[in-house]
C-alpha cells in the first residue's frame, strides 16, 4: 500500500476524532514540536497523531528528500526544465566549503560580489544619499521590500522605497516627495529585460535628469545580465552581478538583498545571512523528524494534499512582518504552482496550496469571522515573537501574544451549542429565540494551526524564517514530485500583453481577438481622452 493511500486512510479514521482529544497525552504538546536555536515550531494543534506522523516521514524518506536534498546543496542541476543548479544557499554559505557547478568553485565570485556590495552600501551610507528607490517586481521586489519593513528596528542607513507595478501610479507616487539629486535609484532585475521594471527604470531616468540628478552616478543595477546594464547605461563600478542558478524568488540574500544592505548596514546583513545559513545547516543535519522544514512541510501536505484544504493562512502577530504573506504567495505559489510532475505527466493530486494572510491583529476584524466560523477549514500558520522592540511598549507587546495564542486555542477548541445556549440564555433569550442565537454563536473548532515562535524579529532570525519556508518549498516539491524552481506559467500572460499592447494603443484593430477582449478594449477606447 502507498504511502498516500495509508494516509488517506488515517484522514478517514481521524474524520470524527477532535484535535483537543490528541491532548489525551500529556506529552503530546512537546512531543509535536521541534526547535532549531533559538526557533521554536509547534504542530500539536493539528490532527495529525503519532501514527500519521510516522506515515508522512515514511513518504518524506521514500520520496528520496535526503538525497534531493543534497543534491541541490552540491550544484546538481535540478531546475531540469531550465537546466540550472538552484544555489541560492551558496549566497549565504558565509564559512563553509566551495560550492561546486559544473567543475567551478562559485564561492570565491559569490563572497567577491558581497565584499563589493559592502562597500558600495557603506559608500552610500556615509554619502549625501537620503533615499533609495529599488525598482523590480516579484523576486526582485517582494524579498527587499519585505526583510526592510521587518528590520526597520535596525535602519540606520537612507529611506527605501520600492517601485515595481508598471502602473505609472506606483513610481509617479514614489518620485514626487523625493529629491532627485540625493536619490539613489537601484534597478533590480535578474533578466533586465522585465518589462514593469525596464518601463519605471527609464520613468525614473527621466526624472531623475529632469530634477538636477545624474543618472551616470546614481543609477545601480543587479542583474545576471552585464550586457543589458551596460546598454541602459548603468556605470559597470555599480553593477552587481549574479548567476542564473539564483532563482529571482530566492535572490534576496545576494545582490537584489543590496536595498536591505543599505537599510540596516552590513553587519546586520551578514546577521540576516547567518541565520538562513544555520537554517541551511539544520536542514540538511537534522533527522526527518525534527526537521524543522520537513515537518513544516509534512503538516502541509496533511493539510494541503490529504485534508484537501486548498488554502493556507500565514498570520505573522508581527507587524513589521505585513509583507510577509506576499512573499510566501511568491515564494510557494509560483515555485509549487504546477500541473505536471517533474516527468511531464499529470499530476495525480493538489499541488502547491493558495497561499493568503495579514498581519494580527488586524485580521482578526477583517476575515477572521470565515476562519472561525465558515464551511471551509483552512490551516492557519501563526508566526510571534517572545518580546517585541518596544520596550516601553511591553503591554502592546503581551496584549499581541495573549491574540495569537487565543485565536490557535479559540480554532481547536471552538464553542459547543450547549456553552453558546448557556450565553444566549445568560443574555435573556429564551425558547425558539435561544435556540437560533445559540447556533449563530456555536464555533465548530477543531481547526488545526500551527505557531513558529522566536525571540524577536530581529535579522539573524529573519533569515532563519525565509530559508524555512525556501526549504518547506522544497520538500513539499520533491514530494509533490514537482520541479519547484521554474515558473512558465507566467510566461503567457507576459507574451498576450505584448502582442496586446497595438491594440490597446490603438494602432491594430481588435478583430483577431476574441470577442469579450475586443468589447473589452472597445469600452476602453470609448472612455479614454
Ligand atoms: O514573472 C515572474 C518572474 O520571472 C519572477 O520569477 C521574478 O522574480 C520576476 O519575474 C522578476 O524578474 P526579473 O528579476 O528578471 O526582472
Amino acid at each position: 500500500m502507498t504511502h498516500w493511500k495509508t494516509l488517506s486512510e488515517q484522514h478517514d479514521l481521524a474524520a470524527e476524532r477532535r484535535i483537543s482529544d490528541l491532548f489525551d497525552d500529556p506529552k503530546r504538546a512537546q512531543a509535536f514540536a521541534t526547535q532549531t536555536g533559538d526557533m521554536y515550531f509547534d504542530y500539536s494543534k493539528t490532527n495529525i497523531d503519532p501514527q500519521t506522523r510516522e506515515t508522512l516521514l515514511a513518504l518524506a524518506r521514500d520520496s528520496d528528500i535526503e538525497s534531493k536534498r543534497e543534491a541541490m546543496f552540491s550544484g546538481v542541476h535540478i531546475n531540469e526544465t531550465e537546466d540550472r543548479a538552484v544555489l541560492h544557499t551558496a549566497l549565504r554559505n558565509l564559512d563553509g566549503g566551495p560550492v561546486m557547478v559544473d567543475g567551478v568553485d562559485v564561492m570565491p565570485a559569490v563572497l567577491d560580489t558581497l565584499a563589493a556590495m559592502r562597500t558600495f552600501a557603506t559608500k552610500v551610507r556615509s554619502g549625501t544619499y537620503t533615499d533609495v528607490v529599488n525598482i523590480g517586481i516579484g523576486g526582485s521586489d517582494l524579498g527587499p521590500a519585505m526583510a526592510v519593513r521587518a528590520l526597520s528596528p535596525y535602519q540606520d542607513g537612507p529611506r527605501c522605497h520600492f517601485v515595481s507595478n508598471v502602473d505609472g501610479a506606483d513610481i509617479a507616487d514614489t518620485l514626487r516627495v523625493l529629491d532627485a539629486k540625493t536619490t539613489l535609484v537601484i534597478v533590480a532585475s535578474k533578466t533586465f529585460t522585465t518589462i514593469e521594471t525596464m518601463t519605471n527604470a527609464r520613468t525614473a531616468r527621466a526624472w531623475m535628469l529632469d530634477h538636477g540628478g545624474d543618472p551616470k552616478v546614481q543609477f545601480a543595477a543587479l542583474s545576471t545580465s552585464e550586457e543589458k546594464t551596460a546598454e541602459f547605461g548603468i556605470n559597470p563600478a555599480h553593477v552587481f552581478g549574479f548567476e542564473d542558478w539564483v532563482g529571482g524568488r530566492y535572490s534576496v540574500w545576494g545582490p537584489i538583498g543590496l536595498s536591505l544592505m543599505i537599510a540596516i548596514g552590513p553587519k546586520a546583513f551578514d546577521a540576516f545571512l547567518r541565520g538562513a545559513q544555520a537554517m541551511d545547516t539544520h536542514f540538511r543535519a537534522a533527522e526527518l523528524h525534527e526537521n524543522m522544514p520537513v515537518l513544516l512541510a509534512l503538516v502541509g501536505i496533511w493539510h494541503n494534499q490529504i485534508c484537501g484544504n486548498a488554502t493556507r493562512a500565514v498570520l505573522p502577530y508581527d507587524e513589521r512582518l505585513g509583507l510577509l504573506p506576499s512573499y510566501l504567495q511568491q515564494l510557494e505559489m509560483e515555485s509549487n504552482g504546477k500541473g505536471v510532475q517533474r516527468d511531464g505527466a499529470d499530476s495525480p493530486r493538489n499541488t502547491g496550496p493558495v497561499v493568503w494572510g495579514a498581519a494580527g491583529t488586524n485580521g482578526q476584524h477583517a476575515f477572521y469571522q470565515l476562519i472561525h466560523q465558515g464551511t471551509r477549514v483552512i490551516p492557519c500558520e501563526f508566526l510571534l515573537a517572545a518580546q517585541g522592540h518596544e520596550a516601553e511598549l511591553a503591554h502592546h507587546h503581551q496584549l499581541l501574544v495573549s491574540n495569537c495564542l487565543a485565536q490557535s486555542k479559540a480554532l481547536m477548541l471552538g464553542r459547543s451549542l450547549e456553552e453558546a445556549r448557556k450565553i444566549a440564555a445568560d443574555k435573556g433569550f429564551s425558547g425558539d429565540d435561544l435556540e437560533r442565537q445559540a447556533r449563530h454563536r456555536v464555533f465548530p473548532g477543531n481547526r488545526p494551526s500551527t505557531t513558529l515562535l522566536y525571540p524577536q524579529l530581529d535579522p539573524f532570525t529573519l533569515g532563519q524564517i525565509i530559508a524555512l519556508y525556501e526549504h518547506r518549498v522544497f520538500v513539499e516539491g520533491v514530494i509533490l514530485d514537482i520541479i519547484s524552481f521554474d515558473q512558465w506559467g507566467v510566461e503567457l500572460g507576459k507574451e498576450l500583453a505584448t502582442s496586446l499592447q497595438p491594440v490597446v494603443e490603438g494602432t491594430r484593430d481588435a478583430s483577431n481577438e476574441d470577442a469579450s477582449t475586443a468589447t473589452l478594449v472597445d469600452f476602453i477606447h470609448r472612455h479614454r481622452d
